[in-house]
């Protein structure tokens, strides 16, 4: 049987991931650190065999700059790289540029579990009295998107994304796999969950489970039908991916002896 494989690779670290604050549609670049996971996730490719034909990328600069570094660093700059609005992060709504840790201890943990891992659950939305809604609202880059500005997101449930995400999905990327091609995707930890939602038939429930670790390459080989043969791979250490992912699922928890605090912004 002919396989294709699909590498899905969430960005590296980024200079808010140490603060623990919700990046989101920011377009906040790779830390140094973020640069060397993506070098990293180059080599781990290049000793697992795996070759690309084509790329595809977020319109966010930390995405771009993952996939540039991975295509450089296995040899294969000149594999074509396309972007899309739609393979952004999810839009975090009002939540954008606040603390984890801090709307743990405000709002409780299971609450901002469910703002960072339900299926169903929208943040509240951003409006224009937010400090980052014009650096994102009116970024130029969302001025020849495939929707008019004031149809993009406000702030989005995983589902939200999973439907932004789609027709993408089904008119630039799905042609490339069915020709049989090798796809990288690099994009963010929800707009990841949601392509492997949609994949593997992961149930509305279920998803809440899945935390995609940064700078990790995730492997899937796709049947003729785009379903996927065996399960899904991370490349790289074991215990190292499974501390990865701990560490992203701690930033949504309250930290010891701290308190809760009034925000203007209700954070
Ligand atoms: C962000 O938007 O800051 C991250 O890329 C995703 O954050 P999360 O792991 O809290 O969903």
């Amino acid at each position: 049987m002919a396989t294709r494989t699909l590498v899905l690779v969430r960005h590296g670290e980024g200079s808010w991931t140490r603060e623990n604050r919700f990046c989101s549609w920011v377009d906040q670049p790779l830390s140094a650190d973020g640069e060397a996971e993506a070098r990293r996730c180059s080599r781990l490719l290049a000793a697992a065999g795996i070759r690309f034909d084509a790329a595809f990328s977020s319109l966010l600069t930390r995405a771009i700059k993952t996939a540039w570094l991975i295509l450089e660093g296995v040899g294969q700059a000149w594999v074509p790289l396309a972007h899309s609005w739609r393979l952004n992060e999810r839009h975090y709504g009002a939540l954008v540029g606040l603390n984890r840790a801090q709307l743990a201890l405000n709002h409780g943990e299971e609450q901002v579990k469910a703002w960072r891992r339900a299926y169903d659950v929208r943040p509240p939305p951003i409006d224009e009295a937010h400090p980052y809604f014009d650096e994102i609202h009116g970024d130029r880059r969302y001025a020849s998107c495939d929707v008019p500005r004031g149809k993009i997101p406000r702030g989005e449930s995983l589902r939200d994304v999973l439907e932004r995400l789609l027709p993408y999905w089904e008119g630039s990327i799905v042609p490339e796999l069915r020709a049989g091609k090798n796809v990288l995707v690099s994009a963010h930890g929800n707009s990841v969950r949601a392509i492997i939602k949609h994949l593997e038939g992961i149930s509305d429930a279920d998803i809440l489970h899945l935390t995609i670790p940064t700078g990790v390459p995730v492997v899937l080989q796709l049947d003729d039908e785009l379903a996927p043969v065996g399960e899904r791979r991370y490349l790289g250490d074991t215990a190292e991916i499974a501390a990865a992912i701990k560490r992203i699922e701690d930033q949504g928890k309250a930290p010891k002896g701290a308190s809760a605090s009034p925000d203007p912004r209700g954070a």
